[in-house]
């Protein structure tokens, strides 16, 4: 089949000089016996400028109907005013053998859809609750607890301008959306479903990983093994917003280095609005000891929790628990050795701890890689400290039982914070105070 292509030809009359600007729309060919990413990749191999540029003005459509071969990743060139409209569904290899090699081979990109940079481009998929959606068919994946060679999904990489909406993945193998480098972007009515049907864990299955510049997502669904949202070194200005969030791993800032060679930084992130529904953590931070950096001016509110089992938690010490032994904080600690945080917020959350029933499905481990020492499992607010590096951090309007209908409790060492926290800072019941902001 031929690819069906239209030129469309647009004469504006209202300028002196007529201009003719061409807009392509490319259907996307199918062929049930081949890699149809393969042959949209090969569209993009013509010289620039001419009408069979897809990189610069023009939609490609993914058509409604077709179920299009995703065997191979692909590689988008720049694009400008470009969008790509995912209408049908899109599916990956389902023989985890054959698509680990695609991972592996030379040439893989880093994700299965990979953009290297751009203007003004839109990734839009559908309303339709039957249409649009990629299936990864990550439960064998789980279910074998296979991580090697992993696909990631989406990386809108280097994107100015930019728009993710109305795509919707299925039991993705791995990591969803990332958004690295990235400035101007809308994220929103997007739709991830890694719920396993089995007692495997989807591992790995991060929803949205936000770093860059003035990122705004919002009304995302997301069901899945790992952070609903994190954001990471080098962000500022990024909102999450009005999302349903379930059995993940938080709302997460996740900012700072193991090492102390380089610096790492994030400011001006907004969590706000958001349902986490029987997730490991609700408002997360983490860094790490040994890495200089600053994080300030976080703020998660308005967070309603339901089955949570640690619904504020704050780390500057973070370390592998399964390769690693939590780091000796020495009796003069280096405030270069640790990613500085301030002026964080956690207000108005609400909801219940889990503290009955199973493990959470990510723990593989004895002890668990989120075990706490000493925590009673109970605890609505751990702050784990690095000293003198945490100014301003407060909670305002903090409500919340266990399960089995008992108090909660904090963790907090008043030595590694100066200011009034919102509660009694100390290891404990959990004492509300009244902070003034
Ligand atoms: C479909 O793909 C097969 C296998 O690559 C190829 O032999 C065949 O020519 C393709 N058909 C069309 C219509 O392009
Ligand atoms: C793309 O469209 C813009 C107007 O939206 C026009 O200025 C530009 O010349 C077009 N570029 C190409 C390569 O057609
Ligand atoms: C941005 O791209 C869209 C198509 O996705 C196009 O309609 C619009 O004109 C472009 N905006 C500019 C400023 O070129
Ligand atoms: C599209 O894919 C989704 C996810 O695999 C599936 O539930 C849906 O039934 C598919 N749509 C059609 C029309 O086959
Ligand atoms: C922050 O990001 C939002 C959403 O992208 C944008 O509308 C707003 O202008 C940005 N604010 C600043 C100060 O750049
Ligand atoms: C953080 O980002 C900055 C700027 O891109 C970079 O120079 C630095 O190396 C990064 N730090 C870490 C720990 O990744
Ligand atoms: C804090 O971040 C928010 C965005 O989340 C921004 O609107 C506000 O101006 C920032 N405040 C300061 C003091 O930087
Ligand atoms: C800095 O952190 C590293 C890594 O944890 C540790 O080995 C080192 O002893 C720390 N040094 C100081 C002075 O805190
Ligand atoms: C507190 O958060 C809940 C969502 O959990 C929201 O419905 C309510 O409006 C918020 N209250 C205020 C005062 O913003
Ligand atoms: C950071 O690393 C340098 C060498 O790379 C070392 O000399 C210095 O002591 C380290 N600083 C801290 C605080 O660990
Ligand atoms: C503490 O942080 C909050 C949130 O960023 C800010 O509004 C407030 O002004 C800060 N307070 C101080 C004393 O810096
Ligand atoms: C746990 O509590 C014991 C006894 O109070 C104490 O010695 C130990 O340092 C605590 N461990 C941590 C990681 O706080």
């Amino acid at each position: 089949m031929l690819p069906l292509r239209v030129v469309s030809l647009l004469v504006t009359t209202l300028s002196i000089i007529p201009q003719v600007v061409g807009w392509s729309t490319f259907v996307v060919p199918h062929n049930s016996s081949a890699d149809d990413l393969a042959a949209l990749a090969s569209e993009f191999s013509v010289s620039s400028g001419t009408e069979r540029d897809l990189a610069v003005n023009s939609t490609i459509i993914f058509k409604k109907g077709t179920t299009y071969n995703f065997f191979s990743a692909i590689r988008f060139p720049v694009l400008t005013n470009v969008e790509i409209k995912v209408e049908g569904n899109m599916s990956y290899l389902d023989d985890i053998p054959a698509l680990q090699a695609v991972v592996a081979a030379k040439g893989y990109p880093g994700a299965m859809m990979t953009f290297t940079g751009g203007t003004n481009v839109t990734l839009r998929g559908t309303t339709d609750p039957e249409w649009g959606w990629i299936d990864g068919h990550g439960q064998a994946w789980w279910d074998a607890m296979e991580q090697t060679n992993r696909p990631h999904g989406i990386w809108f990489h280097n994107i100015k301008r930019g728009v993710i909406r109305d795509m919707k993945i299925f039991k993705p193998v791995g990591w969803n959306f990332q958004t690295d480098g990235s400035v101007d972007v809308h994220v929103f009515k997007n739709t991830i479903l890694a719920k396993s049907d089995t007692n495997s864990f989807p591992f790995n299955t991060d929803g949205f990983n936000a770093q860059g510049a003035n990122q705004l997502f919002e009304h995302n669904y997301v069901v899945n093994g790992d952070d609903c949202v994190t954001v990471t070194n080098g962000s500022t200005n990024i909102t999450f917003r009005d999302a349903y969030c379930e059995g993940s791993h938080g709302l997460s800032t996740t900012i700072g280095s193991s090492s102390n060679t380089s610096f790492a930084s994030g400011e001006n992130i907004l969590f706000e609005n958001v349902l986490m529904k029987s997730g490991l953590y609700g408002a997360r931070f983490k860094s790490w000891t040994g890495g200089p950096g600053l994080t300030r001016n976080v703020t998660w509110r308005n967070v309603r929790f339901i089955d949570t089992v640690f619904p504020i938690y704050v780390t500057q010490n973070y370390f592998d628990q399964e390769t690693s032994t939590r780091p000796v904080i020495p009796a003069n600690p280096d405030p270069n050795n640790a990613t500085h945080i301030q002026d964080f917020v956690f207000e108005n959350f609400s909801g219940s701890i889990r503290d009955v029933g199973p493990q959470e499905g990510s723990c593989i481990s004895d002890p668990c890689w989120f075990f706490v020492a000493n925590a009673t499992g109970r605890e609505v607010v751990i702050f784990d400290l690095y000293p003198g590096t945490a100014m301003n951090i407060t909670t305002k309007n903090i409500f919340a039982k266990t399960e089995s209908g008992g108090e909660v409790d904090v963790m907090c060492n008043p030595e590694d914070i100066m200011n009034d926290v919102g509660f009694k800072c100390q290891d404990g019941r959990f004492i509300r105070t009244t902070v003034k902001f």
